[in-house]
């Protein structure tokens, strides 16, 4: 009994079709308009137009009706009201303000790509032909939306309200127990919240096969947005997943990740609740294992004084 997915996201910008345009050139679907999907996951991700970005819809999916039940009582001895209709629970985030929209089922599974060989010291494997990487024509694109990162002043409450209420489990806490990773699938985190200046979207995060996809990836994009790095190319600590992160038309900042640790048997799993800044860099809580060490761009993004009006004059907190 439990969540089992994170399905896709609605993502609210001032251009929708400046940023459809964008991910159609670098890698994703756009068949129905607004929509964004992989080649497998038809729907990741609905662009919505409003005056500021934000993330506009959460939707998850749990295994039983059961589940929405569970859900709705844990929320509502919270004060979040939810309406369950059929096999769906929706619910407005009472701190974000995000719709939250919980289905019974599960996402469509994902193909096995063929592996690709690999040359190491006593391994050669691929011998007699170039690496795939090179034969490519173009880059491999992305598979499915794995994760969405969150900030908040109010970071306590939130963290309670999806762990507590809405059933996210947690894999690891950073910045003195501050920050939470959790996961609602075997993914080490589905979902990240962190303290922040004003409550807003850190980031999306794109699934890609491996590191040469998040190389060739973000080098098309750096192409033709020479200012859109933001933080990349490395490993990180919590979850290992290997990361690239940089910016959309949008001004959100996305991130093109591969290889991150997978979590199937709960029981077993040790968490870090590290007591380190992850300034600290070389212990298990520093952002990267290698690359860039300091998170002083991934975090201090340059509109948050404008997102933080525009919420203020919607009464948001
Ligand atoms: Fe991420």
């Amino acid at each position: 009994m439990a969540l089992n997915g994170l399905l896709d996201i609605d993502l609210a910008v001032k251009n929708p079709q400046e940023l459809c345009d964008f991910w159609s050139r670098n890698g994703l679907n756009s068949s129905t308009a607004g929509v964004l999907g992989t080649d497998e996951r038809k729907k990741q991700i609905t662009v919505v137009e409003d005056d500021y970005r934000h993330l506009d819809a959460l939707h998850l999916s749990c295994e039983f009706e059961s589940d929405l039940a569970a859900i709705a009582q844990r929320i509502g001895e919270m004060g979040v009201e939810s309406k369950i209709s059929g096999t769906n629970l929706s619910c407005v985030d009472p701190i974000f303000g995000h719709r939250i929209s919980i289905d019974v089922g599960v996402a469509p599974s994902l193909q096995q790509n063929p592996e690709r060989v690999f040359n190491s010291p006593g391994r050669n494997q691929r011998v007699g032909t170039r690496a795939e990487a090179l034969l490519e024509t173009a880059p491999r694109r992305p598979r499915r939306l794995g994760h969405v990162v969150l900030a908040t002043p109010h970071f306590e409450k939130a963290t309670a309200f999806y762990v507590d209420g809405i059933g996210f489990r947690v894999s690891d806490q950073v910045l003195n127990g501050i920050a939470t990773f959790m996961r609602c699938e075997s993914d080490h985190h589905n979902f990240f919240i962190h303290p922040g200046f004003t409550s807003h979207l850190n980031h999306y995060a794109l699934e890609v096969d491996d590191v040469d996809a998040i190389g060739k990836l973000g080098m098309a994009v750096l192409a033709e947005r020479p200012d859109a790095n933001v933080v990349g190319i490395g490993r990180h600590n919590l979850g290992a997943n290997i990361f690239w992160y940089l910016t959309d038309p949008s001004g959100n900042m996305f991130e093109f990740f591969s290889d991150m640790d997978q979590i199937t048997d709960d029981e077993a799993w040790e968490r870090d609740f590290c007591k380190r800044d992850w300034e600290g860099a070389d212990g298990p809580a520093g952002f990267s294992v290698w690359g860039p060490k300091e998170p002083e761009s991934f975090i201090n993004q340059p509109d948050l004084f404008e997102i933080a009006a525009a919420r203020e004059a919607r009464g948001l907190i």
